[in-house]
This record gives structure tokens, C-alpha cells and sequence, in this order.
């Protein structure tokens, strides 16, 4: 499963964004304000992440894009899009593999696909597909309960990719996984995105996850949640171990992390 990642599709700065958040502010309705005047432009074929201490807004932001929350002020626009609703472009992976239990891997593959209208009979090349691709062929009849946490989370992004999104949001989907296992789907997510010419927006709290796998990364600070440093991952596209061990990934994590560090307020760094 791991190997060289071939080239990723180029990002032109100049191109339209494919989703653009501007002046986005969030309150909730016991006062905190989540977001404040947020911009944000996301490319096709980026893969941008957001990085920040907790509480900095990156899940509120994911969830304003997949319109699961409405902003309180500002726009979330699609510029690209022609579909009436540009959500049902959007695959949703979560921390927690949100599996039904009682349900196989490859029930819980069809369930987008199912509240669209789709038979089981009809879904069964995409289910078949979706497992394929993660490399899990031959599981589909497990039941969650019989998975390793990294095989949930297969089949977590295997039912995210069944609608082939042209957005996938991931919200610190490896966090809780062992560093082989995460290292492993870093590689695999970037196939994918290869693969199938998603674009990505992620988050984590990891810096060298951030960068292994960015073209951009977003930092945020919190209280008010808000973008505090851009750092283009200038590194060419080809990301495998190797890259890892390269002076420009410590280069470009020694910067990143010290922008994170910025964007912590004193009390955060106890
Ligand atoms: N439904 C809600 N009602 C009230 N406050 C909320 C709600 N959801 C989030 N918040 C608050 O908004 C702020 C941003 O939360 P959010 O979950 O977006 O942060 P985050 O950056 O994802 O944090 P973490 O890294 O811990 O997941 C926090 O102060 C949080 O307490
Ligand atoms: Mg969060």
C-alpha cells in the first residue's frame, strides 16, 4: 500500500476557488463566538489543512462549509459550482468512525448512497470500488466490531468517497490511531486523492502531518477563532518516506510549528 505518490495534480494560485468563505463569523447562542471574519478560499485539487489549538474553530469552519451549521454573519459561496446544492458535492470523515455497529462494512459504505435513492443492487460496483480502493476487498462482510480501528477508519472514508465528492472535509480523522496505522493512511489518503481528483480540506493538531500532506496550510488561533499564518508547503508533490527525512519536511515543520506557537495564547503553552 505504501509506495512513491506519483505527481499531484498542480494547484494554479490564479484558479477560481472552489468554495470561499468570506468574512464568516459564527456565534452560538450562548455567546461564544466561534469564528470571527473569517476568509478562506479553498482550490480544486488543493489539499489545505487547518491547524490550531482546540477550541480554534477548524471543526465549526468544516461544518459551516458542509453546511451542517449556518454562519451568523458573511458568505460560503461555491463559485464552481453548478449543482443546486453544492453540499451534496461533500464526503464528511470524522474523528470517530461513526460505524453502524450493527451494520457490515459494506452496509455501512451504501449509507450515502442509500439516503440518495440507491438500491443495494445498484450500489454494489461503487461499494465493491469504495472498499477496493482502501484496501479493504474482502471485508465487506465484517461487522465494525471485527475491524482494527485503522480498518473502521477505511471504511469511514470508503462511505465518504462513495458520492464521489468533489470536497472531502476530514476532521481529525487519524488522531486517534497508532503512528504505523497513520502514516500508512497519510500515504493511502494522498492515492486517493490522486485517484479520484477530490479536494481535500483537513484537519489536525499535528504539525508534521499537516505538512506531509498539505499544499497550504491554514493556521488558526482561538478567541476568536481566526486565521493567523498561511504557509504554502513549497515541497515538490511527490510525498512518500523519504520526504519525511528531507531537510525541507524538518525546514518546513520547524516554521510551521513555530507559527502554531504564535497563534497559542501564554496559558496555552503550559
Ligand atoms: N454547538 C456549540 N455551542 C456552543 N459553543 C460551541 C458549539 N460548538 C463549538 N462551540 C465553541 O466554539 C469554539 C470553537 O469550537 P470548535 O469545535 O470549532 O473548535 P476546534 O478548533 O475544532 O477544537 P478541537 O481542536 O478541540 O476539536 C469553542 O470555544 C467551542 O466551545
Ligand atoms: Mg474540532
Amino acid at each position: 500500500m505504501i509506495g512513491m505518490l506519483a505527481t499531484r495534480t498542480s494547484t494554479r494560485l490564479e484558479s477560481p476557488p472552489l468554495v470561499s468563505m468570506r468574512g464568516v463569523t459564527k456565534t452560538f447562542a450562548n455567546g461564544t463566538t466561534a469564528l470571527a471574519g473569517l476568509d478562506l478560499d479553498i482550490r480544486p485539487g488543493e489539499f489545505v489543512s487547518l491547524l490550531g489549538p482546540s477550541g480554534c474553530g477548524k471543526s465549526t469552519a468544516l461544518r459551516l462549509i458542509a453546511g451542517l451549521a449556518e454562519v451568523s454573519s458573511g458568505h460560503v459561496e461555491w463559485p464552481l459550482s453548478r449543482s443546486r446544492d453544492p453540499h451534496a458535492e461533500i464526503g464528511f470523515v470524522f474523528q470517530e468512525p461513526t460505524l453502524m455497529p450493527w451494520a457490515t462494512a459494506a452496509d455501512n459504505v451504501w449509507l450515502p448512497l442509500r439516503l440518495r435513492g440507491v438500491s443495494r443492487r445498484e450500489a454494489e460496483p461503487r461499494i465493491a470500488d469504495g472498499l477496493a480502493r482502501v484496501g479493504l476487498s474482502g471485508f465487506g462482510h465484517a461487522y465494525p466490531r471485527e475491524l482494527s480501528g485503522g480498518m473502521k477508519m477505511r471504511v469511514s472514508i470508503a462511505r465518504a468517497l462513495s458520492v464521489r465528492p468533489k470536497l472531502l472535509l476530514m476532521d481529525e480523522p487519524f488522531a486517534a490511531l497508532d503512528e504505523i496505522t497513520r502514516f500508512r493512511l497519510n500515504d493511502d489518503l494522498l492515492r486517493l486523492q490522486r485517484e479520484l481528483g477530490c479536494t481535500v480540506v483537513f484537519v489536525t493538531h499535528s504539525v508534521y502531518e499537516s505538512v506531509y500532506l498539505s499544499n497550504r496550510i491554514i493556521v488558526m488561533a482561538a478567541r476568536p477563532g481566526r486565521v493567523v499564518a498561511e504557509i504554502d508547503v513549497d515541497a515538490p508533490h511527490v510525498r512518500d518516506e523519504s520526504f519525511r527525512s528531507d531537510p525541507l519536511y524538518a525546514e518546513l515543520c520547524r516554521r510551521t510549528s513555530q507559527a502554531l506557537h504564535g497563534a497559542m495564547s501564554p496559558d496555552e503553552h503550559l
